[in-house]
């Protein structure tokens, strides 16, 4: 499958870009730190056992740069298979609430730009009849809860539209995948208290590689935050009110 990747460098999308590099996937790297991309794209070839993995710069909060990193991927590439989009930012609820210039980055990365970049990819993979389009949400955006007001906002946001993509390009060959994460331990999640049932990036990365290769429409991981959303997404009104998660 040849792979245009934006967000392979760090935490679930290094863990996910791993997996793929093994099993002999044939990547491309998008990203905004020249550096990173490059040191991601030799341990890649090295997973792989061979060379060369191109990279291009990309920045969400610039999308300027979306439509030549694309092209550049599928140039070099020859063609597209798939795009997946791991890059997003986090802030807690305090945090955002309290700087209103971190909360408009957020809000442009996580939803407008994101979804800015998913039509260009879109675009281009209906150009050639089809491929996977896989996007990481969030579970955050399942439910308007106190502690995540603000990035659950932007996540269920761009759920609602990676939604809307499958119902309206599924017959023409766009294979959408949404992955909502649960709590995943990585540098996002870091000195963020850890509730029950969180993950690992490989333990997402499988069942992500899995859904991917399915086109399974929505996947959550690890696969226990299917069930407590279920739960939460019936809790009444009021007891959201009283309930601090
Ligand atoms: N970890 C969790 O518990 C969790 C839960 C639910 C959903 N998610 C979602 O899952 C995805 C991956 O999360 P993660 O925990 O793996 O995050 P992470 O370790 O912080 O990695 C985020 C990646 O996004 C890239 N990125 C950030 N801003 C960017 C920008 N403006 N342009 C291009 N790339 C940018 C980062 O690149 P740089 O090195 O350049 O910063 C990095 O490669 C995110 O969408 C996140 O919202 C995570």
């Amino acid at each position: 499958m040849k792979v245009a990747f934006l967000g392979a460098t760090k935490g679930i999308g290094r863990a996910l870009a791993r997996r793929m590099a093994e099993r002999g996937d044939t990547l491309f790297l998008l990203g905004r730190d020249a550096e990173d991309l490059d040191r991601s794209a030799r341990d890649l070839e090295v997973r792989a056992g061979r060379g060369m993995i191109g990279a291009a710069h990309c920045d969400l909060e610039e999308p300027a740069t979306f439509a030549a990193a694309l092209a550049s991927a599928e140039a070099t590439l020859g063609g597209l298979d798939a795009v997946v989009v791991t890059a997003g930012l986090f802030g807690t609820q305090d945090r955002l609430e309290a700087d209103a210039a971190l909360l408009a980055r957020l809000l442009q990365v996580n939803f407008a730009h994101t979804v800015l970049f998913c039509e260009e990819a879109r675009s281009r993979l209906l150009a050639r009849s089809g491929g996977t389009l896989c996007v990481f949400s969030s579970v955050a955006g399942e439910r308007g809860r106190k502690p995540v007001v603000l990035y659950g906002a932007a996540k269920a946001g761009l759920s609602r539209y990676l939604e809307g993509l499958d119902h309206r390009y599924h017959a023409k060959g766009l294979r959408v995948v949404c992955v909502k994460p649960g709590f995943v331990r990585t540098g996002m999640t870091a000195g963020v208290p850890e509730p029950p049932f969180a993950g690992d990036p490989d333990d997402v990365a499988r069942l992500v590689l899995r859904a991917i290769d399915r086109g399974t429409p929505v996947v959550y991981a690890p696969g226990m935050w299917r069930w407590i959303m279920l739960v939460i997404r019936l809790l009444p009104r009021a007891v959201m009110r009283r309930v601090g998660f």
